[in-house]
């Protein structure tokens, strides 16, 4: 728990939530929702919100429809490529290279893109995409940023319409044309998804697997990840989450943890802070890929839970014990490698490192 207390507000008026137990809470609690709160950081200038920003009954309505096109079948089929894709890019490697632009990078945008069926040719243009509308997604805007996202936004709309028309002329196996063949979603809808589907895919697993080589490199332990690839990645998600924080507003006079919260309050879950809380997770700042980390929030909790949480603990999984198995002795180059300065999204700007002495 924070030295100031489980729940306590800021100069900002907001109230922070810093314990499991009120994290918890406050994502399950129907009296808290998105409501139109000012950290709500909806996209300038995009005409539908996607349905991360919206309550019920909208949010019951497009999650339900977008999750049928999202099947387990759908990743099932995506496991080789993501090996494949994967071996690739570590083969690519030379003997010191930097794993954040070498591997965590490209790995889930040419997942998200090959998922979406975007040809490879434009997968380039979709790293700058994300990259822009990632920083988009942290409170501290500033207003370049709130128009460049705006405008990276539009690009990518326009480039999803073209491909979308392209889909329902010839129907691929992929992620657009089954969504392109819902009931129900309209075209800003759909157009919205697509985009909720590569920001909230990307940068996330980027983190994910750049915080994972960062925590097992560094420590010596990057051998478990291929021995127990599930655990150790539950760990890292629990220790190091890619998400640091969200929020909710309350969408009625109420109280949180005892303290009263009245309607339009903002109120951010610190998940950091929940995955380190003392009563759920004993001796939680240690590193422990022996734990269970079960139940850690990184993913969210309730009715806005990751949609893609089986596919980034997918990737994670082949990424780092893929990683493992072809540099057991991975070698960390840089003392302290810098974190990107994004308050929400948690992840490296690069990580240098040196395929070790046991390698042919
Ligand atoms: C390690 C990687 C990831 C992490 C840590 C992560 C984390 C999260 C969190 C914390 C939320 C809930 C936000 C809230 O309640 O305000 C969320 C929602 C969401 N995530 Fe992920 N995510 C990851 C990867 C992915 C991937 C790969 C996809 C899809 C390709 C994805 C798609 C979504 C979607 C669509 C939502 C919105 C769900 C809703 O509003 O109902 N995420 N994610």
């Amino acid at each position: 728990m924070s030295a100031r207390g489980a729940i306590f507000p800021t100069r900002a008026g907001l109230l922070v939530a810093t314990t499991h137990d009120l994290c918890t809470t406050l994502l399950r609690d129907p009296r808290f929702g998105r409501g139109s709160s000012p950290l709500s950081n909806r996209e300038p200038g995009q005409p539908v919100e996607s349905f991360l920003w919206m309550d019920p009954p909208d949010h019951t309505r497009l999650r339900g429809l977008v999750s049928r096109a999202f099947t387990p079948r759908m990743l099932e089929r995506l496991r080789p490529r993501v090996e494949a894709i994967t071996a690739g890019l570590i083969d690519g490697l030379s003997d010191e290279a930097d794993l954040v632009s070498g591997l965590a990078y490209p790995l889930p945008v040419m997942v998200i893109s090959e998922m979406l069926g975007v040809p490879p040719e434009d997968h380039e243009r979709f790293r700058g995409w994300s990259e822009t509308l990632a920083r988009g997604l942290d409170p501290m805007l500033t207003d370049d940023l709130v128009s460049e996202s705006g405008r990276a936004g539009r690009e990518f709309r326009d480039y999803f319409r073209g491909l979308l028309t392209l889909r329902r002329e010839r129907p691929g196996e992929d992620l657009l044309s089954a969504l392109a063949g819902v009931e129900g979603l309209t075209e800003a809808e759909l157009l919205a998804t697509c985009v909720l589907l590569l920001v909230a895919g990307h940068e996330t697993t980027v983190n994910l697997i750049g915080n994972g080589v960062l925590h097992l490199a560094g420590r010596g332990l990057l051998r478990h990840a291929a021995d127990r690839p599930k655990q150790v990645v539950e760990e890292v998600l629990r220790y190091d989450p890619p998400v640091q924080l969200t929020s909710r507003v309350a969408l009625e006079d109420t109280t949180l943890g005892g303290v009263p919260v009245p309607k339009d309050t903002p109120v951010v879950a610190l998940i950091g802070a929940a995955n380190r809380d003392p009563a759920v997770f004993p001796d939680p700042d240690r590193f422990d890929v022996a734990r269970d980390p079960g139940r850690h929030v990184a993913f969210g909790l309730g009715i806005h839970f990751c949609l893609g949480a089986t596919l980034a603990r997918m990737e994670g999984e082949i990424a780092l014990s893929a990683l493992a198995r072809a540099a057991p002795e991975l070698e960390l180059t840089e003392a302290e490698p810098p974190y990107k300065a994004n308050v929400v999204l948690r992840g490296l700007a690069r990580l240098p490192g040196r395929r070790g002495r046991l390698m042919p």
